[in-house]
């Protein structure tokens, strides 16, 4: 069989790498793929990025399954291109990626579905969303609607920075906003405590299996400082996710969202990503969902995953996934994200990247802002490198995934040495998988 990754970041990297792995895989092609793609002799990048393109491209090539990565790919449509012409694709529909795609749909539709999540109220007008922050006051959440990749959200500790972001976001020139008869719309939120995860699921449309739970680090600095990332690492699995809580999430989130979607005549079929506020009694809400697979929750996850993942995916492309358990490595998997000077402004690019190690049963590197410049790898993104590694405990997983960081070499490389590090405040062993 051959199959086709659409993507070109970290995610897609992983993704590409475990589906070659499977006996019923000759070729994995990767669409646009990165500088990793392009060194991993299993895998093959196709410079193509349009989707009418793609689908021609699937079509000639007899792709037995597309996967895609991305979000934007999904909200611009791809699923519906390929399934128009009778192509096989995992990932949701444009309709069905609203949730991650519309913050306003996703708060209405989990209004409607009695999903636990922040109380919240949407605007397009300026004066009404200053006039809420008047009547709510600080701490309180300020955010985009659309797609903002992870950059239009601002929870803010004073009403004034509230204020400035409304300004921001529904100001002319707001980028990555959607607009509506060319205006923009805010959703403003209470503000939730509590220990974040990542939780995520594989859906046929009806039907549901778990992966393993996660949990990312978003600010670029360490202790959790600075400006939000899309991630600045990750590991697997959560403790604060533990079988009460996993049982909770399942029944009181992802169950009525799946039922909610197939209901509305929107099934899912995809990744489905609720990312997890849990509280100190263990009560689960949801802070968004995304449609896709996490990066880089998608390394440390496919690090872990021992599941034939291609029979997964075709099964539920197949609306016939089976509801089994998967199969988990019971170690912890942990990865660093090395990311290029600038990041998470303009990121500088053309660094040359020195020092990658081989891949070994307990060691990763995935590739996303990289590309293959005169069989040098050079720096060609923002999140430049994921450095993944398995070990006994956090603490052993970290050590391996540092070791391997110090020895890769390019100019401006950033990194965070306290990945994990809640964990190992909390203590491992409590989670599910
Ligand atoms: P989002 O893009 O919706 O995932 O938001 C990005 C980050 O902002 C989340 O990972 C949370 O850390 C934070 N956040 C978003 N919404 C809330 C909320 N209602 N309460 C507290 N933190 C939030
Ligand atoms: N790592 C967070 C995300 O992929 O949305």
């Amino acid at each position: 069989m051959k199959v086709l990754v659409v993507g070109g970041g970290g995610r897609e990297h992983a993704l590409a790498w475990h589906l070659a792995r499977s006996a019923r895989v000759q070729q994995v092609y990767v669409a646009p793929g990165n500088g990793g793609t392009a060194l991993d002799p299993m895998l093959r990048n196709v410079p193509i990025t349009a989707l009418d393109e793609l689908a021609d491209f699937a079509a000639a090539e007899k792709i037995a399954l597309t996967v895609v990565g991305p979000e934007a790919a999904l909200a611009a449509g791809i699923v519906d291109v390929f399934r128009a012409r009778g192509l096989r694709i995992f990932g949701p529909t444009k309709a069905a990626a609203q949730l991650e795609s519309s913050k306003a749909f996703a708060k209405a539709f989990m209004q409607r579905h009695g999903i636990p999540t922040a109380l919240y109220a949407s605007f397009t007008d300026a004066a009404l969303a200053h006039a809420h922050v008047d009547k709510h006051g600080a701490p309180i959440v300020v955010k985009a609607d659309g797609l903002a990749a992870g950059k239009g959200v601002v929870v803010a500790t004073t009403a004034a920075e509230a204020h400035a972001a409304i300004d921001d976001m529904l100001g002319p020139s707001a980028p990555g906003v959607a607009r509506e008869g060319g205006q923009a719309r805010v959703v403003i939120e209470e503000c939730m405590s509590g220990e974040e995860a990542s939780f995520i699921v594989v859906c046929d449309g009806r039907h549901v299996v778990a992966l393993a739970s996660s949990q990312d680090h978003k600010r670029i600095g360490e202790g959790d400082s600075g400006p939000n990332t899309g991630g600045m690492g990750a590991y697997s699995p959560a403790p604060v996710v533990t079988p009460n809580v996993h049982a909770r999430v399942m029944q009181e989130i992802i169950r009525p969202a799946v039922d909610g979607m197939a209901r509305e005549g929107m099934p899912f079929t995809g990744f489905l990503y609720a990312g997890l506020m849990i509280d100190a009694h263990g009560q689960p809400r949801t802070v968004e969902f995304n449609c896709r697979l996490g990066d880089p929750e998608a390394q440390v996850l496919l690090m872990r995953l021992k599941s034939d993942l291609f029979e997964l995916l075709a099964r539920a492309a197949d609306g016939a996934l089976a509801e089994d358990e998967l199969q988990w490595d019971r170690r912890i998997a942990l990865g660093v994200v090395m990311a290029a000077a600038g990041y998470p402004g303009t990121p500088r690019t053309g660094d040359v990247v020195g020092g990658l190690p081989a891949g070994s049963d307990e060691l990763q590197v995935f590739h996303a802002g990289s590309a293959l410049r005169d069989g040098q790898v050079v720096t060609a993104g923002g999140r430049v490198l994921c450095v993944t590694a398995l070990g006994d405990s956090v603490r052993i997983a970290q050590g391996k995934a540092l070791a391997a960081v110090r020895g890769i070499r390019f100019d401006g490389a950033q990194w965070r040495n306290d990945i994990g590090q809640r964990a190992i405040g909390i203590g491992i062993g409590l989670g599910r998988h």
